[in-house]
């Protein structure tokens, strides 16, 4: 067994790397307080091939492979997981989606533009009352011939507002249960459709999440992904790949709050010699680190079995399951490292511990990926 990255893998990290110090650290803090979208941070990522990682350079991306978007994910969320976010869900839920069960036509009309960072994608599963339970939605997609009339509301979308091409997931036949359920491409500016105002969040508080209501939008049928039907499956499939970039975003903040808890216990003193010579903090570190790895392990592999063609459902879940969970107690342990400076903006790890949380909950909460591991066990 070999664990190993190319020169190619080590490249696209550094590159990474240098911007999220460059770009992404400066004005994060403030982001966070204002709820700023780093706009023209998106803007010069696309430059860089960011926004559509593993796109075919035929339709505008950079053409790497998965274990390239982990490495990407990670070095971005170390430092700003509001941005990381918006990476995540056009790269993995947007560009994928579009990519493997898009038409040709589809692409090229929208593809393109999304992996090339020139627009942005969201990604439109949760309602009101159908969050984890997915198969229960309430929007509508009625076939009226040659368009579906669109009516209902979806909930907490990341790019919501930011947006300008939405994947909507909608019910057609509900007698047919999930077989009857369709994803939709819709476009910002369709009549009807509204956007609802910004939510005000505990983390990502830089990302930009709304509600969206469909009032009577009629979504041409060319806008349809895949068979009649297949948006239930359409939603799951991309959804195993969109749990690796909110795995790796947990990794990241995790890795980012650990990097800076080790830096700050080596530099303060507390009873005539650094923090970090004290055991008590030896073992938390320790600990970090152990938990880290064991996740960027998870990360990588079911990055790995993604680009060997091989199932990866399972190990996305485990991976965001362990990195969410990781994430938030080596943020804990990272302020308490810093003790009252951890609690202040200023030193960052109170902001990384808030947006931990969302990990937890976005793109399948800590239930569903257990349910998710369970069923593959049990099978
Ligand atoms: N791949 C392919 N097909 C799948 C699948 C997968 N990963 N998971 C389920 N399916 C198929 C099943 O095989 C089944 O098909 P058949 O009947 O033809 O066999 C069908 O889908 C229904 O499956 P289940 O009976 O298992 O469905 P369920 O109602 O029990 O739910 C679930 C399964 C895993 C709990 C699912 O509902 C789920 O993942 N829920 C969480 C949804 C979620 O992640 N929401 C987050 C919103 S997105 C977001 O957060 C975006 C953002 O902005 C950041």
């Amino acid at each position: 067994m070999k664990i190993e990255l190319s020169e190619e893998h080590l490249m696209i990290r550094q590159a990474a790397r240098n911007f999220a110090i460059n770009e992404l650290k400066p004005g994060v803090i403030e982001r966070d307080e204002h709820q700023k979208f780093p706009a023209e941070q998106i803007k010069k990522m696309g430059e860089l091939g960011f926004m559509g990682i593993m796109v075919d350079p035929q339709y505008g991306g950079a053409g790497m492979d998965t274990i390239s978007y982990v490495l990407v994910m990670e070095e971005l969320s170390k430092i700003d997981a509001s941005a990381s976010v918006v990476v995540s869900v056009n790269n993995s839920l947007v560009c994928y989606g579009l990519e493997k069960y898009g038409t040709e036509k589809q692409k090229e009309k929208y593809l393109k533009q999304l992996a090339s960072g020139e627009k942005i994608g969201a990604f439109c599963l949760s309602e009101p009352e159908a969050g984890s339970d997915a198969t229960s939605q309430h929007t509508t997609a009625v076939d009226m011939g040659d368009y579906y009339l669109l009516n209902g509301t979806k909930n907490w979308i990341t790019n919501g507002g930011t947006a300008s091409t939405y994947l909507v997931i909608a019910q057609t036949n509900r007698e047919k249960g999930h077989r009857g359920i369709n994803a939709l491409i819709v476009e910002k500016g369709m009549e009807g459709f509204s956007i609802g105002p910004k939510e005000n969040k505990l983390g990502i508080r830089g990302s930009d999440t709304h509600s969206l209501l469909f009032t009577d939008v009629k979504v041409p049928k060319e806008n349809r992904i895949g068979e009649d039907g297949f948006g239930f499956k359409f939603a799951m499939k991309t959804l195993d790949g969109g749990r690796i970039g909110i795995a790796t975003q947990a990794l990241g903040i995790a890795s980012g709050a650990y990097e800076l808890a080790l830096n700050y216990s080596k530099e303060r003193k507390a009873f005539g010699k650094p923090i970090s010579e004290h055991q008590a903090i030896q073992f938390k570190l320790a600990d970090m680190a152990t938990e880290i790895e064991a996740a960027r392990l998870l990360c990588l592999k079911a990055a790995w079995l993604k680009d060997q063609g091989l199932p990866y459902g399972q190990a996305s879940a485990m991976a965001k399951l362990f990195a969410s969970e990781v994430a938030m107690k080596v943020t804990v342990e990272a302020v308490q490292i810093h003790g009252g400076y951890g609690y202040v903006k200023e030193y960052h790890v109170e902001r990384m511990l808030r947006d931990a949380k969302i990990t937890q909950i976005y793109e399948g909460t800590s239930e569903i990926q257990r349910m998710v591991i369970a069923r593959e066990i049990l099978k």
